[in-house]
């Protein structure tokens, strides 16, 4: 068995061109700017059309990834596609993007874990990278979730916005890349975050569609606990692992749920808000694919270079979290 390192080696982002402003939600349902921004952060999130979809953000975002990692499409043996809002049950969203992108060599497949996803994808991925079943994989977060939210719902239609992030994972010289990495779910939580209808469950019926079943519920108060204790936890134990103390990591890149939530995990490790990303207030929460478009954000305006020691952390649904340790 091989132990090559895995990093990520290429990234692109992607979102619709349509915004939705905290004063738009004003008109739709009993809001306010002042409410959003302070309880959250966030001024606006980036709204799909009726006729765009998940896909289509994944694979504008993997092409820019696979373009910047400088190798040929034909050389991705597997897509991974992290989301919780699929073009359609089935196929795949990963089977959909790697057609889409001309991935003739890999293997397509989701992973569901809400907004842990991309880290689950990374995981999952560097293992098959370390032990030499793969070279490159793609991993990607892509959503639509303004089309799972109630817009007669202001404790959630505030919150979710769409978009895409994907890193090309390959490998890399000793020391690089994925150093640690965890990821973790707890069942018992499912109904602080969820989504009833649609499954073989409840089906989808005329009831389900006239209870709104297929929107997302959430408990947002109870969930923003654990989500703090679980991000923190795991990246502290995750920079251990990884041979470091949090002073050395160069930049946090956590998963962009709630500015509150952000900042109570940094100040839990004992990180300076300037090392700790946030693009809350312009993307809202993406979901699984708010770590991958904070962090080719980063990449892109040289906040993350080569030899940056960057912890990316997440929580979502399910409840799921992981925490993850790269050396660029
Ligand atoms: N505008 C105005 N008032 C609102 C509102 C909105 N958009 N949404 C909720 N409220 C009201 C509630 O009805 C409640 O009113 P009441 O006291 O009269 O009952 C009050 O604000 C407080 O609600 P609460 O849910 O306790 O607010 P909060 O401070 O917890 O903020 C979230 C709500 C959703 C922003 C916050 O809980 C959160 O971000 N939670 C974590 C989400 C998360 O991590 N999800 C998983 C990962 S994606």
């Amino acid at each position: 068995m091989t132990n090559q390192n895995a990093g990520i080696i290429g990234m692109g982002h992607a979102y619709p061109e349509g915004i939705l402003t905290n004063a738009d939600l004003e008109k739709i349902v009993e809001t306010s700017d002042e409410w959003i921004t302070t309880r959250t952060g966030i001024k606006q999130r980036r709204k799909a059309r009726a006729d765009e979809y998940t896909s289509q953000f994944g694979s504008l975002a993997a092409k820019q990834a696979v373009e910047r990692a400088g190798i040929d499409v034909t050389d991705i043996e597997l897509v991974v596609c992290a989301t919780t809002t699929p073009d359609q049950i089935m196929p795949s969203t990963g089977a959909l993007i790697q057609a889409q992108i001309g991935a003739v060599n890999a293997a397509g497949m989701d992973v569901f874990a809400a907004c842990s996803g991309f880290l689950y994808g990374l995981t999952m991925v560097e293992s098959m990278i370390r032990t030499g079943q793969i070279k490159y994989a793609l991993v990607i977060g892509a959503e639509v979730l303004t089309k799972y939210v109630d817009y007669t719902d202001r404790g959630t239609c505030v919150i979710f916005g769409d978009g895409a992030g994907a890193a090309v994972l390959g490998p890399v010289a000793e020391g690089k890349g994925i150093l640690a990495t965890k990821i973790r779910s707890d069942g018992r939580y499912a109904e602080q975050l969820y989504s009833p209808g649609g499954g073989t469950k409840l089906g989808t019926t005329h009831k389900t569609i006239d209870n709104g079943d297929h929107f997302f519920k959430m408990k947002g108060n109870e969930l923003f606990k654990i989500a703090v204790r679980s991000m923190a936890d795991i990246s502290a134990e995750m920079v251990v692992k990884a041979g470091y103390t949090v002073d050395d990591i160069d930049m946090v890149v956590p998963h962009q749920a709630n500015q509150r939530i952000t900042d109570a995990v940094a100040s839990r490790l004992g990180v300076p808000e300037e090392k700790v990303y946030s693009n809350i207030a312009q993307m809202g929460n993406t979901s699984s694919a708010s770590i991958p478009i904070a962090l080719d954000e980063c990449i892109q305006s040289g906040k993350i270079k080569e030899g940056s020691l960057v912890l990316l952390t997440a929580f979502g649904g399910g409840v799921t979290w992981g925490g993850t340790v790269i050396r660029f």
